[in-house]
């Protein structure tokens, strides 16, 4: 018996070996702590020192470089350096000072720094010049970039990711106490920004329905996600926010097939994120849920990308209150992202710097953009409330009052029913035309495109069975199938409707884009608890103030003007939520649209959204004491 287990046991250590020998091993890098800060370290060198410290093999040393044409890098250069560092990076820390590394651009030889009391190398050679910032050294003198690592507490992400030297994904693998996935920001320090490079070093997360090579897409379903491989390209939306030096940090998560889904009941296969705002438990809306969510939650985090077919972008820019953008239709190819309506779809973006979106829609849109600083002296105003009385209806008609004596405008009320009523040639109301218009379109697409594809491939692999579908889609493909309605006569009503918004409503202008503004608010003023049992899910039948730009295919804006005060059940304390203005324009005007966002922010008219439980003072996120 004995001899036997042992002639086994040496054919299992022998195939061991063998196997062994065979298998690459990939250093996928490291985690580090310093001073009670995570972070990641990459596993490829991005520079080489030559030092004289003490370094054992396997041991880490912190390095902060910096570039400068002082002769003499003095203590209060030092200290200005490292102010600046504290300022601008949230990844640099005083622990990174174990070695200073100076790179001297002036002209004379570098004077020796002997009063710095830290130990310092230098070199003039520019072929040897890392960008300025915080690093890991190895014994060698490798120097290795840190990127700090943040918990999603939130929960807003599906995915985390790292890229490497060549530019390939992979999932982060690294974690951090938080309960959920961690997310790793390199230094802001190592990038510049430049005409080419617009965004470097800005970082980005984006809705998990872009493909982006070497990752896979979920698309909100989990089985969706084991199914199929990984994405073996990019999408051009995504692939032009690289190209322009955007830092993708992960994926973001989507309700299921960018189906509009309410906590909690409808997300099955994921759980909603948490909206910061207000008390924490306030629904995020979708479908660029995480989208929404993450850029009011996390200062790490710049700008992300989400998608629009019927407010995915907009309503959770709204109860998140930061800015977000439907764009023109047709600005920018979805390839590689999954569709809902090709008629509708559209790809927007999700920030809290009105400079950062414009710079950014227009590294997205390029040349559809079409930016222009001459705006309209109309403004129409859509269902606002004409007596404003509480809190927030005067919030609203500040922000009216001031874009309008802002642009010297003549602002005038409308409904757009009685417009369509006036100057149509449909005698039907608007509400009862385009009723089905979006549940049709949606659903006879998805279940060509989505349904169709996916229970064939899945039951191949499962002898026959059927995956899991959350409620809402399940229910709309199911309404897709039973109704006689049709996407061509559907698609035809839609085309109507757009033709009249061009004439009658927002007209094309050769000196302001647009001849009017149009503007409206979505904002409830009541609070939507992600804790209520809600009636089971039916097709989203209607048209509503944010329909118009869905069927008129025109570019539609999220602007955060404040906050208003509510009682929450939750905390049994007062709390704030968002306060939000739409802007819109003619087709082809983004570019207008977002120059105005950001001369009314240069104006004091529309402020910076700010990261945490207040879009106006940041603040603490309940739950969560501290980020890290
Ligand atoms: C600068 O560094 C490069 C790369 O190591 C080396 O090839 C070159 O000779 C150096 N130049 C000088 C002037 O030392
Ligand atoms: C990616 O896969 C699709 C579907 O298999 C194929 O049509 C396409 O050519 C592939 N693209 C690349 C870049 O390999
Ligand atoms: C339109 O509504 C706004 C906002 O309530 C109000 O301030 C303004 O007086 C109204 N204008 C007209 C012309 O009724
Ligand atoms: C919209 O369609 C639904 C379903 O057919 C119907 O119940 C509803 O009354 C319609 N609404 C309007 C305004 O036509
Ligand atoms: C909040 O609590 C009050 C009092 O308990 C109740 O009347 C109200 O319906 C609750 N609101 C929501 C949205 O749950
Ligand atoms: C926007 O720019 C494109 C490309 O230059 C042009 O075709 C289009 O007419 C412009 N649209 C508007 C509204 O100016």
């Amino acid at each position: 018996m004995s001899k036997i287990f042992c002639v086994v046991c040496r054919c299992v250590l022998l195939l061991s070996v063998a196997l062994r020998s065979l298998a690459a091993v990939t250093n996928t890098g490291i985690t580090v702590q310093l001073n009670g800060v995570y972070y990641y370290s990459p596993p490829h060198a991005v520079g080489q020192l030559a030092h004289d410290l003490p370094v054992q093999p396997g041991e880490l040393k912190t390095v902060t470089v910096v570039t400068t044409a002082a002769t003499s890098f003095d203590n209060a250069l030092l200290s200005a350096m490292q102010s600046t560092y504290t300022a601008e990076d949230d990844v640099w820390q005083k622990g990174f000072s174990d070695l200073l590394h100076i790179q001297y651009t002036g002209a004379e030889t570098l004077a020796t720094h002997t009063n710095l009391g830290v130990f310092t190398t230098a070199t003039q050679n520019q072929s040897l010049f890392v960008p300025n910032g915080p690093y890991f050294m190895s014994s060698t003198g490798a120097l290795y970039e840190a990127h700090r690592l943040y918990t999603d507490s939130i929960g807003a992400f599906t995915e985390t990711v790292t890229q490497d030297a060549q530019g390939s994904f992979s999932v982060l693998p690294a974690n951090s106490p938080g309960q959920n996935l961690a997310i790793a920001v390199p230094s802001r320090l190592y990038y510049t920004k430049t005409a080419d490079k617009p965004l470097a070093g800005v970082r980005v997360g984006v809705k998990d329905i872009f493909d982006i090579k070497d990752l896979k897409t979920s698309n909100g379903n989990r089985a969706w996600y084991h199914l199929y491989p990984p994405a073996n390209e990019t999408g051009p939306a995504i692939q032009g926010l690289l190209d322009a030096g955007a830092i993708i940090v992960g994926k973001l998560k989507t309700s299921q097939f960018a189906n509009g889904e309410r906590a909690t009941a409808d997300w099955v296969d994921y759980h909603e994120p948490f909206n910061p705002r207000g008390d924490g438990y306030q629904d995020t809306s979708g479908s660029s849920a995480g989208p929404g969510a993450a850029v009011a939650a996390y200062d790490f985090l710049d700008l992300a990308v989400g998608s629009d077919t019927g407010g995915s972008v907009r309503e959770p820019a709204q109860v998140q209150g930061i800015l977000g953008n439907r764009p023109t239709h047709g600005l920018i190819s979805l390839d590689k992202v999954m569709t809902m309506a090709p008629e509708l779809d559209t790809a927007g973006l999700l920030a809290r710097d009105p400079s950062l979106l414009k710079t950014a829609c227009h590294v997205l849109y390029k040349q559809n953009f079409n930016i222009s600083t001459t705006y309209p002296k109309q403004i129409l105003a859509l269902d606002f409330p004409t007596t404003p009385q509480t809190a927030g209806e005067k919030l609203l008609d500040e922000f009216l009052k001031a874009i309008t004596a802002f642009l010297n405008a003549k602002i005038t009320n409308i409904s757009l029913e009685h417009v369509w009523q006036s100057t149509s040639r449909i005698s039907t109301p608007l509400k009862e035309y385009l009723n089905l218009t979006y549940p049709v379109l949606i659903s006879q697409h998805q279940i060509q495109n989505i349904r169709d594809p996916f229970y064939r491939d899945y039951g191949k692999l499962h002898d026959g069975r059927i995956p899991f579908v959350d409620p809402v889609p399940l229910s709309r493909w199911k309404y897709g199938e039973a109704t006689t309605a049709t996407i061509s006569a559907e698609a035809a009503k839609k085309e109507n409707f757009k033709s009249w918004f061009e004439t009658e409503i927002l007209k094309p202008d050769p000196s302001t884009c647009s001849d009017k503004l149009l503007l409206y608010t979505n904002t409830k003023f009541k609070p939507a608890y992600r804790n209520k049992y809600h009636e089971s899910p039916t097709p989203p039948f209607g048209f509503e103030l944010l329909s118009i730009s869905i069927f008129s295919g025109t570019p539609d804006v999220v602007v955060p003007v404040g906050e208003t005060e509510f009682w929450s059940n939750v905390t049994e304390h007062v709390e704030v939520l968002p306060v939000t203005v739409d802007i819109m324009a003619a087709r082809g005007c983004d570019g207008m649209v977002l120059s105005l966002v950001e001369e009314l922010y240069r104006e004091g008219i529309v402020k910076v959204a700010r990261a945490g439980g207040s879009v106006s003072n940041g603040g603490e996120i309940l739950v969560r004491r501290s980020e890290g």
